[in-house]
């Protein structure tokens, strides 16, 4: 976001670099730009995106300067583990000890961690992994735009509102020229990295989205991820080799007969194949699923975290299922916001150095879900830069949050919050 700071290059082999940012070290993928030591440049997810002038880079690392140490404060004092070990249960605390220490846990242990009630052991199992986080990854934290271009989808999957049968919603498609001016929009105020959402629409073809990122990749210099469903390799290949550098794609459930229940005529091992394609490719892979689906139980979601680890993803998205009226599932409850949190918490002691997300679901469900979310071991969210117009009818569920508040107020919003936490947009690095 406006909220970026440039790092210089401390070394540059192949495509990988090392970046510096004020003393810190990070490392970045540059598949775009000749780079040598001295150079400055942003990096959003682990990619080299842009490459800037020297005197640009000073006179942004001057105004930086001293906010970033003061947010390392903040940061250090927040995510500090606090006392109160002697007062919770015995296996509690070994389990917490040895996430920690950097062990892996089992998915027993990961289940335990998530059927905790005990108030002041949640605290604990927040205030854990919130700590590890800053531990693994800092103060880093980033912020990323989402524009959802179509809300036509070929899928019928019983939870998801733009379910191709549900008739009750108002469609839209987004032409490229209009997405291109929502990145405009959104690039002038500071993003670097855009996720692209639609339903699995047929309508934009291989070249088409090909144009379109590389439209936008030449005049916008912003990290482009795709979360546009199964659409085949040859169109990832093509996204790819036009400058798209990630994807979001859930694999919704790790249960394979859930999946098929909820996803009818679709099957898990191909949407576990095609994340697959995608890491190989060079993605940035953006997975995981849907917490509260109607017959899922814990320790499902538990081996979702693990299956999401198993193929390498990057970031951690997990949320809520919210029931829209127009489905077969709206009658269905909601799981609590806590629970998400808890899960997120045990996420970060699964994935320590992974970015993961407070998703816009969670912030629909309860309040402060955002602050609550980062304090439990995420470090990562999206503002949502589609026009309004269409924003309000994207209706995976009802009553998004952000709905109603303009891409500028959300900004203004998100700065302010990571100010609080003492959160920094340094990159957060390339596994
Ligand atoms: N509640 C919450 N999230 C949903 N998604 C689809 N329908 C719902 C719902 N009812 C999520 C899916 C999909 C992402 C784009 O939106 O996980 O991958």
């Amino acid at each position: 976001m406006c909220y970026a700071i440039p790092g210089k290059i401390i070394d540059s082999n192949g495509n990988l670099a090392s970046i510096e940012y004020f003393g810190e070290i990070k490392k970045a993928r540059n598949d775009f730009f000749e780079l040598s030591p001295g150079d400055y440049v942003y990096a959003q997810g682990g990619f080299v995106i842009q490459k800037m002038s020297r005197d640009e880079a000073l006179s942004s690392l001057e105004a930086w300067k001293e906010l970033f140490f003061e947010l390392k404060k903040i940061d250090n004092r927040l995510s500090r583990a606090g006392p109160g070990m002697g007062k919770i249960s015995k296996e509690t605390a070994r389990m917490l000890n040895k996430a920690r220490r950097g062990a892996a846990l089992t998915k027993q242990e990961a289940l335990a961690l998530f059927n905790i009630e005990d108030a002041r052991e949640i605290n604990l199992l927040f205030k854990t992994a919130n700590s590890v986080r800053q531990k693994f990854l800092s103060n880093a934290c980033c912020v990323h735009g989402i524009i959802e271009f179509s809300y036509w989808c070929v899928n019928d999957c019983l939870y998801c509102g733009i379910r191709s049968s549900n008739k009750t919603i108002n469609r839209y498609r987004m032409a490229p020229a209009e997405i291109i001016e929502s990145v405009k929009e959104a690039y002038d105020l500071g993003f670097k990295a855009l996720v692209l959402q639609s339903g699995e629409d047929g309508y934009y073809t291989d070249e088409t989205f090909e144009r379109l990122i590389r439209d936008i990749r030449k005049d916008f210099p912003v990290l482009i991820l795709l979360s546009a469903g199964e659409k085949g390799k040859d169109f990832y290949k093509r996204a790819f080799d036009a400058g798209a550098r990630g994807v979001l794609f859930r694999f919704e459930t790790s249960q394979r007969s859930l999946y098929s229940t909820m996803k009818p005529g679709r099957d898990l091992e191909s949407r576990i194949e095609a994340l697959r394609f995608f890491k190989k490719t060079g993605f940035l892979i953006a997975t995981g699923g849907l917490l509260g689906l109607p017959g899922q139980k814990k320790e499902d979601m538990i081996e979702d975290i693990f299956l999401a680890k198993s193929f390498g993803a990057d970031m951690y998205s997990f949320g809520p299922f919210i029931p829209h009226p127009g489905t077969p599932l709206k009658e269905a409850g909601i799981i609590p916001a806590d629970d998400i949190l808890k899960f997120i918490a045990v996420t970060r002691l699964i994935a320590p150095d992974a970015k993961i997300l407070v998703t816009t679901a969670l912030e629909t469900i309860g309040a402060d879900m955002r602050r609550r979310g980062l304090l439990a071991g995420a470090n990562s969210f999206m503002l949502n830069a589609t026009p309004e117009t269409k924003k309000m009818r994207y209706e995976i569920y009802k009553n998004r949050a952000g709905l109603g508040k303009d891409l500028r107020v959300q900004v203004a919003e998100a700065l302010a919050l990571l100010k609080e936490l003492g959160r920094a947009p340094t990159d957060l690095g390339y596994n």
